[in-house]
């Protein structure tokens, strides 16, 4: 069976672009014993994906060149010598970008497409919506009536996040680059005031004016100068949830910034950095927390579909030019 897959040809300086892919065709081998056949129906792309295109040793292996790329992926059984699954079963899992691909299957499960369409298990109910979840209560551990800065706030995770702090009484405040994306989040996702970071000369000061109590949660997804500006503005006791930090994922050099640390030691601020992988052994009890906020109509979400196979390399380049309102997704 011949199929199509994506590799990476080579490894980006700065900003990648669609020449560091190459689509293949390749022959797969016979499906043995205890395998199935997957056809791919929705591919993630993630901005971790871009760490992976340096050979640089971090949480997850860097992609190899000439070999394909992996992700989290929604995928179709369309044969089984499994006990495990049956044709029809619809999973998730870290699969190649390939169009079809056998698989043990062992690091996938599958999905009920009846709580929710099948898309969702790669965001709200998937890697993104963990992040939010167990990040936001975990480390952030938001009180009734405390204020939370959310930067990348009209991401996948940013959502979600500024939903949860909303679910726990606060007051939330976000920080994103297009005026449509501020005005989604006003309206529909119900941040109490949103700044584009795009066309405020002085963060620092909109900060100040948007949070008259002071920040005592910011849950950065961007880090760079805006994290910088929030940070001048955080109270006594607050937590600084580190998720992200896009904004220097393409900068060859770490650019120095402002000195933080007496600030976060005179006023006694946690400021901690996590994995979603840390929290595994309890994304049953986030999943089924997420899936019930969903049914509920409390958490409302939104994701930017590319269709098309050959989009996924377009399609993560987007996630770092902001072309992306929510999980960004490719369908193929
Ligand atoms: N710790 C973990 O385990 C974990 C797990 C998942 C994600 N993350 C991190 O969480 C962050 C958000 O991830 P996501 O999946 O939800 O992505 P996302 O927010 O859906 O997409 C990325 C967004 O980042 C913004 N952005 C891009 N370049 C920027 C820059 N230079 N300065 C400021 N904003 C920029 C863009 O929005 P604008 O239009 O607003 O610029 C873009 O839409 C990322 O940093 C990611 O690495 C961490």
């Amino acid at each position: 069976m011949t199929t199509q897959q994506i590799v990476l040809a080579s490894r980006p300086k700065g900003i990648p672009t669609t020449d560091n892919f190459r689509f293949e065709n390749v022959e797969l081998d016979e499906m043995k014993e205890d395998e199935i056949t997957v056809e791919g129906l929705f591919y993630s792309v993630d901005p971790y994906m871009r760490g992976r295109m340096n050979d640089a040793k971090s949480y997850v292996a860097p992609f190899k060149i000439d070999e394909p790329l992996d992700g989290a992926v929604v995928a179709k059984v369309t044969a089984s010598k499994s006990g495990n699954f049956k044709p029809g079963d619809v999973i998730t899992g870290r699969l190649y970008w390939q169009q079809k691909t056998i698989t043990n299957g062992k690091e996938s499960h599958k999905i009920d497409t009846n709580v929710a369409p099948a898309s969702y298990y790669l965001g709200i109910l998937g890697m993104t919506g963990l992040t939010a979840y167990f990040g936001l209560l975990d480390i952030g551990k938001p009180k009734a009536g405390e204020t939370i800065v959310i930067s990348g706030a009209a991401g996948a995770v940013g959502t979600v996040v500024g939903q949860i702090a909303k679910i726990y009484g606060c007051s939330v405040i976000g920080i994103a680059g297009s005026d449509k994306k501020i005005k989604m989040l006003k309206e529909d996702f119900g941040f109490d005031e949103v700044i584009n970071y795009k066309t405020t000369k002085n963060i620092k000061e909109a900060i100040v004016q948007c949070c008259p109590k002071g920040v005592d949660i910011y849950f950065d997804n961007v880090g760079g100068e805006i994290s910088d500006a929030v940070i001048t503005n955080i109270n006594f006791n607050s937590r600084i949830v580190l998720c992200g930090q896009i904004s220097l994922y393409n900068n060859t050099e770490v650019p120095v910034g402002p000195r933080l640390q007496p600030m976060l030691l005179t006023r006694s601020v946690l400021m901690q950095g996590f994995i979603i992988g840390n929290y595994a052994n309890r994304f049953q009890e986030g999943t089924e927390r997420l899936a019930q906020w969903v049914k509920e109509g409390k958490l409302k979400y939104t994701e930017t579909i590319l269709h098309g196979f050959d989009k996924l390399p377009t399609a993560l380049l987007g996630l770092f030019k902001g072309e992306n309102t929510g999980k960004m997704i490719v369908e193929a």
